[in-house]
């Protein structure tokens, strides 16, 4: 009852759709080959506020690292809650914010492009919910 199916087909690559799931909204983001370099490349950045990946697919200890964080291997898929882990605004995307990822425009947090909290108050990463591919179009949320 709580579990959504949405279709991907049509979401480009730098492109980005937002869903409701449980009265909230879900940001699924299919990343270009330099937002997933930029976000790897991040993983050893010495400003990541929030050490863990914040993944509800896996194991809560796990460190921040763009591939824990990320729907498929190659890490073209992101999804996360999209709601800013200060108060709850909802951030904005398409590269919004000094890292490329998302911005929330509250009270100034800037999420990189794996959705990790870089500068602002927030003090988390934005939370990838229960997610997974149900075939090569469809993911399922819940
Ligand atoms: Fe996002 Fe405060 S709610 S920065």
């Amino acid at each position: 009852l709580s579990s959504i199916r949405v279709d991907i087909a049509d979401v480009a690559v730098g492109s980005q759709i937002t869903v409701k799931w449980l009265g909230k909204p879900v940001f699924i983001r299919r990343r270009t080959a330099e937002e997933i370099e930029q976000a790897r490349a991040d993983n050893t950045a010495d400003n990541l506020i929030d050490a863990f990946a914040r993944n509800d697919n896996r194991d809560a200890a796990l460190s921040a690292d763009d591939q824990n964080r990320a729907m498929d291997e190659t890490g073209e898929w992101l999804v996360m809650m999209g709601v800013c882990t200060h108060l709850g605004c909802v951030p904005l995307g398409d590269g919004a914010g000094e890292f490329g990822g998302w911005y929330c425009p509250c009270h100034g947090s800037h999420y990189d492009t794996s959705g990790r909290i870089r500068k602002g108050p927030a003090p988390e990463n934005l939370p990838v919910p229960v997610a997974e591919f149900v075939d090569e179009t469809t993911i399922k949320l819940g």
